[in-house]
């Protein structure tokens, strides 16, 4: 299965992938004919941006899941699709986490962010934190952004799921990347996006990211606001 991706992925990637994925694809250097160990990428991350892998048994909550990447951890899950439905996965399994992930984990850039949506998520809400999931989705799992006269996958879902990448330009509803939107867009992770968002560039998405990031952390570090006062009894008979 993870050999079969490699092969399907390749040319869509060479037309799709955004210009840091392709920079990190090298240096993420994940073997073509078997799957690697978990920590083996890992320790190829953690010499490049100080990020690592961390197995876990199943899916974990988004929080958590968002909580660890400020300490530089992503948590993995270790299981593979089935190869009877190799096209998509709705749950993300190794060559998601793994071919998804990894290349772009090993740029500083998306680094970086991840670390960013970790440490926001940290002082958030779970309001706030819902917010912060689909700004993740719509950006580092389904973002795309305009690159070299066409468009181009910055986002790890679309970058592992061959399925996906081989047919969103025809069968996805595109709309500009707006944080506001996208924050109150929900998603559906278990079939293929209807509407996916695209930037002017991939500097342009990961820096809208970075100032919704930056807008969430100032706005949880004020205090609350003062309960109003009640209002005022209405003057009765
Ligand atoms: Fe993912």
């Amino acid at each position: 299965m993870w050999r079969a991706a490699l092969v399907a992925l390749a040319p869509l990637h060479e037309r799709y992938a955004c210009e840091s994925y392709r920079a990190g694809w090298e240096d993420a250097a994940l073997p073509t004919d078997h799957v690697p160990q978990l920590q083996t990428v890992g320790a190829r991350l953690s010499s490049l941006t100080s990020f690592q892998y961390q197995p876990v048994s199943g899916l974990v909550t988004p929080r958590l899941f968002m909580e660890r990447l400020d300490d530089r951890f992503f948590l993995s899950t270790q299981y593979m699709r089935h190869h009877s439905m190799p096209l998509y996965t709705p749950e993300p399994d190794v060559i998601h986490e793994l071919v998804g992930h990894a290349p772009l984990l090993a740029t500083r850039a998306h680094a970086d962010l991840n670390r960013l949506f970790g440490r926001v998520t940290k002082v958030c809400d779970d309001e706030a934190v819902l917010r912060l999931i689909r700004l993740y989705w719509y950006g580092l799992e389904f973002g795309l952004a305009r690159e070299g006269g066409g468009l181009r996958a910055v986002g790890a879902g679309l970058l592992s799921s061959f399925g996906e990448l081989g047919r969103f330009e025809a069968a996805a509803k595109l709309e500009p990347f707006d944080v506001d939107v996208i924050a109150r867009t929900p998603f559906d992770p278990t079939s293929y996006q209807s509407t996916l968002f695209v930037a002017d560039s991939e500097d342009a998405l990961l820096s809208a990211l970075r100032s919704a990031l930056e807008s969430a952390l100032e706005s949880a570090a004020k205090p609350a606001a003062p309960a109003l006062e009640p209002a005022a009894k209405p003057l009765t008979k």
